[in-house]
């Protein structure tokens, strides 16, 4: 008799339990984990995530290192600042979507980097992106070209890196497409990367001649005049570097202050 009741009172403590138990994963299950839904509308531009090989590539385009400060504009769920941050890099997304920020959060804390890693919920034309060393974006076309004069004015050598979308007729330094071979199967597939250039249009008396350089973003003409001869400018800017053909020869050199250093 005295086993039967204890065997009883054994079963009701078992029922018991289990009731909690399941009463406890029924309360978790009812605080739905928020996913996010591609193409799903955000402020200015749906979200759509980067291939994690185009992640890769923009920051190998735009040679991220632990000096670098990136911020991603429209950040999404993190992957690009955290990926960034794995690179040693500090870096901070700027996401209109609070949700999207809470996951961003949360992907950061589960990849270690929370430390380096920072998200803000803000709309990215009202953000001072201008400490940025590295600006990466995958927006519209028509964003990037509203943010092209901020960008232009940032300091020269920002690396600007773009998924697909381009500026116009302000090309981009270097472009790549991954194919399916490097594991990209999306539509979303092309890195771009602009670099600042400074701005070296002028006339300089040098002790190489006389310079006249005109610059269109980071293409330069104009001409070199050295001993009664006139030759003809063409070369690159690339943040302050100044590189340049005259005549058959090669020079290089830099934007300091007001004044070109020639090599
Ligand atoms: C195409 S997704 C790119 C996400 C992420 N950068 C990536 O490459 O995976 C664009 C993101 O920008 C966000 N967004 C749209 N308009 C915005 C705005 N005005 N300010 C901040 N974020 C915005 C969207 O919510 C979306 O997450």
């Amino acid at each position: 008799m005295a086993a039967q009741s204890f065997r009883r009172a054994g079963f009701a403590l078992l029922l018991a339990a289990c009731s909690a138990l399941c009463l406890a994963q029924s309360q978790q299950k009812a605080e739905p984990v928020y996913e996010p839904a591609e193409f799903q509308p955000g402020k200015d531009v749906v979200w759509v995530p980067t291939p994690q090989v185009v992640v890769d590539k923009m920051l190998d385009l735009a040679k991220v290192t632990a000096k670098d400060f990136v911020i991603d504009l429209g950040s999404g769920d993190g992957r690009t600042v955290i990926t960034a941050a794995l690179r040693g890099a500090r870096a901070l997304g700027i996401e209109y979507n609070p949700e999207m920020i809470a996951r961003s959060k949360r992907n950061a804390e589960r990849n270690g980097v929370a430390g380096k890693a920072e998200f803000v919920k803000a709309d990215l034309f009202e953000t001072d992106f201008s400490k940025a060393s590295v600006i990466t974006m995958f927006l519209l076309p028509s964003i990037n070209m509203k943010l092209r004069p901020k960008i232009l004015a940032l300091k020269p050598g920002t690396r600007i890196v773009s998924n697909t979308f381009d500026m116009d007729d302000w090309l981009p330094d270097e472009k790549v497409t991954l194919g399916s071979d490097a594991g990209c199967n999306a539509s979303w597939c092309t890195a771009l990367l602009w670099i600042v250039p400074a701005q070296v249009a002028g006339d300089y008396k040098l002790p190489q001649g006389d310079i006249s350089l005109k610059q269109r973003y980071q293409a330069l003409s104009g001409t070199l005049g050295k001993e009664g001869r006139t030759f003809e400018i063409s070369g690159t800017v690339a943040g302050e570097e100044i590189y340049f053909t005259a005549g058959g020869r090669a020079y290089s050199g830099r934007k300091n202050g007001k004044s070109l250093e020639l090599r």
